[in-house]
């Protein structure tokens, strides 16, 4: 992102994180979905309570098919409660980490860390929050999930679309410095045209009026 989209951003960035220190709020903000190899990479997976008022614990499990499998297999799953945090894929051992909520058993974040990622991590991880709501008489499961088609690239690309939104914020802008550039000189030529022209009517007024009193002076001038 070039320094001035981030100007641009910046001002809405601390209005999400304003918002959400304020409130607490929870934003189902999407995960990214191109990761550098060799580098770290987040898989974002959030889950908003709806019911703020109910007591609830979650817990969240993921799931991985690399692109040339067909079936998802176990990958990770984080359960607070029983203080348990597994690892189930040995292609991922000592590999991942937990980025989700911390210190509580009513998850929101399940969030999961991918140190040092290689090309072999290209395909869909689904995460998969078990929610329970307790209800003072009865309790109540929720399943959210979500997939996250992750492409691995040997450093990070640009994406057309986005190539193309900052050309075009640019084509605006000077656009319409133009546009305004080119406005204001048309409107203050013809403003100072009509400038002259009203000045030039109201010194011919002028003179009429002038010539006009003359001759009532005359006029006074001959009844005395
Ligand atoms: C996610 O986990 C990685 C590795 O443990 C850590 O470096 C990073 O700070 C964590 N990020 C968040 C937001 O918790
Ligand atoms: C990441 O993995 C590659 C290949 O497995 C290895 O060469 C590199 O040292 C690792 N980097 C880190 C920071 O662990
Ligand atoms: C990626 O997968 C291939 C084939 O399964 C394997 O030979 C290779 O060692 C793997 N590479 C890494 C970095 O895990």
């Amino acid at each position: 992102m070039s320094a001035v989209q981030e100007l641009l951003l910046l001002p809405l960035a601390l209005l999400a994180l304003q918002a959400s220190l304020c409130r607490g709020a929870c934003v189902e903000v999407d995960s990214n979905t191109e990761a550098v190899v060799n580098e770290g990479f987040k898989l974002g997976c959030i889950s908003c309570k709806k019911r703020g008022e109910v007591p609830a614990t979650a817990t969240v499990d993921w799931y991985f098919m690399a692109s040339d499998e067909t079936f998802y297999s176990p990958l990770y799953s984080y359960d607070y409660e029983n203080k348990r945090d597994e690892i189930t894929d040995s292609r991922f051992d000592d590999r991942l980490a937990w980025n989700g909520s911390k210190k509580t058993d009513d998850l929101q974040d399940g969030s999961i860390y991918i140190l040092n990622v290689t090309f072999n991590d290209t395909g869909t991880y689904k995460c998969i929050f078990t929610r329970t709501l307790k209800y003072s008489n009865f309790h109540y499961p929720i399943n959210t999930n979500k997939t996250i088609v992750m492409k691995v690239v040997p450093k990070l690309t640009r994406g057309l679309a986005s190539i193309l939104s900052e050309v075009m914020m640019y084509v605006t802008i000077i656009g319409l410095q133009v546009w305004l550039a080119i406005e204001m000189i048309y409107c203050y030529r013809k403003i100072s045209a009509a400038g002259e022209e009203a000045l030039r009517e109201s010194a011919a007024e002028y003179l009429a009026i002038a010539s006009e009193s003359k001759d009532n002076c005359a006029g006074v001038q001959v009844a005395e």
